[in-house]
């Protein structure tokens, strides 16, 4: 036994997206319900665990550098630290990372976070030297639900829930079919319940979480008055007394369809934002890409909504680059973005994954041109972003307080319904509060408001 008295700690360091966020979250909270405790740095834990992401090859490189200085470090000072990688990265490359990096003790896939507690006792106790499991496992989408609402503030007011997991689409760029596999729903009772119990310890904004929300239960739910499963659920949750927003992501733009646009108007805790993954402005990429939608759809989805909610905020992803896209297939790109006018754009430069149609592709753009088409498109979102950030200058916003801001223990952060993030001067007694502040200023993708003006 390596730690006879007290009960081990644990550090868990996250890469990638809100999924994986909540996923490390999970862990967490089943680790601490089995007494382990919380450290405040990888170097004072007993456990360390790198939570991984597998969308982009700098995401596995940054995990795998800093697991090779963890375990340079332990080696020297730490004999008895243990070192696990869990989630995307561990699944699609399983014992390979032990064969590259023998320190490593655990390696654990996205099925198996609801096993962590149980596979680090064994190891702990030496009862077994180095545990991979990345096996599949049926129902694991329904083991998701533990929460650490004593946590940071940010999490007692808002807070993610898992609906779902996997996705069918096959993007031809994309890794996650084979990281998360094959969509499975949870249940809507299984979801409404996990929301009620987070609503009345105190949370007043929940997120609906997936890798393809849109397509939940669509084999589970038929279609009810013309609405779709996902739509079924949002009612279902809306109904939940003391619940005051509601979000999701990440959903599909063909999950679009005018039950969804409708639910905007119609739902008035669903808020007023949309995460909409553009990928490509050219038709023939979309194509390539295996995305199911053309630009004029796109648009028309961004109009309707527009036309639902005005003042929605309405995000996108976009990869430049992607194998085969000419100097005209960006320019598209450019304009579509000119005329979606979005509030902003995470753009990525396309990345080979292994094992998906897009890395065999002919014509993979020389990296030169990725980071040149990328830097352009940066310039023109920026631009559009910039000016949309402005024009609040003087507006009354509604906002979720979540707590004092990292930087500044003085000002205190919340976010409009549109999913901006306000920085205000304020106090314990803002926390957890919707509130009106006006806005004054802005930062680079920050608003700052004055909540004395309104809320006197
Ligand atoms: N290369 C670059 N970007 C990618 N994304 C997904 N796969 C790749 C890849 N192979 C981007 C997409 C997606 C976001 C989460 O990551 O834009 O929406």
């Amino acid at each position: 036994m390596l730690f006879p008295e007290i009960m081990p700690s644990v550090f868990i360091k996250t890469y990638g997206c809100q999924m994986n966020e909540r996923d490390s979250e999970a862990v967490a909270a089943q680790l601490v319900a089995k007494g382990y405790s919380l450290a405040k740095s990888e170097a004072l834990a007993d456990v360390v665990l790198l939570n991984t992401c597998s969308v982009r090859d700098a995401a596995e490189q940054k995990a795998m550098n800093k697991m090779k200085n963890l375990a340079g470090t332990a080696r020297k000072e730490r004999p008895d630290q243990i070192l696990g990688y869990l989630g995307c990265m561990a699944q699609s490359r399983g014992k390979e990372l032990i064969d590259k990096l023998p320190d490593v003790d655990l390696v654990l896939g996205t099925q198996k976070f609801h096993r962590a507690a149980e596979y680090l006792d064994e190891i702990i106790s030496g009862k077994r030297k180095k545990i991979v499991d990345v096996a599949a496992e049926e129902k694991s989408e329904a083991t998701i639900r533990e929460h650490l609402l004593n946590g940071s503030a940010k999490t007692s007011v808002s807070a993610f829930v898992s609906i779902m997991q996997g996705c069918n689409q096959h993007c031809t760029f994309c890794i996650v079919p084979s990281t998360r596999g094959e969509e499975r729903s949870r249940t809507i009772p299984d979801i409404v319940a996990e929301c009620r119990e987070l609503v009345a310890r105190g949370v007043r904004e929940i997120t609906l979480l997936g890798q393809i929300v849109t397509s939940f239960g669509k084999r589970d739910y038929p279609l009810l008055d013309g609405k779709s499963a996902f739509v079924q659920l949002l009612e279902a949750v809306h109904e939940i007394d003391g619940l005051e927003r509601i979000r999701f992501t990440s959903p599909h733009p063909k999950g679009y369809g005018d039950d969804l646009v409708e639910a905007y108007a119609r739902l008035p805790k669903l808020c007023e934002s949309a995460h909409i993954p553009l990928q490509s402005g050219s038709d023939r990429l979309l194509k390539l890409m295996h995305r199911g939608y053309t630009r004029e759809k796109f648009l028309g989805i961004i109009e309707k909504l527009r036309r639902a909610k005005p003042g929605i905020g309405i995000t996108t992803d976009i990869i430049v680059g992607f194998p085969g896209e000419t100097e005209e297939d960006f320019e598209q790109t450019l304009s579509l973005c000119r005329e979606a006018q979005f509030d902003n754009a995470y753009i990525f430069k396309y990345s080979p994954r292994r094992d998906t149609p897009a890395a065999e592709m002919p014509d993979q753009v020389p990296q030169e041109i990725r980071e040149e088409r990328n830097h352009r498109l940066l310039d023109l979102v920026n631009e559009i972003a910039a000016r949309k950030y402005d024009s609040f200058i003087g507006k009354q916003v509604e906002i979720l307080v979540e707590g004092p801001s990292k930087k500044n223990a003085a000002r205190y952060t919340g976010r409009t319904r549109c999913n901006r993030i306000v920085l205000f001067n304020g106090s314990a007694r803002h926390q957890s509060q919707l509130m009106d502040v006006k806005i004054e200023r802005t930062g680079s993708f920050t608003l700052y408001g004055d909540p004395a003006v309104v809320n006197l």
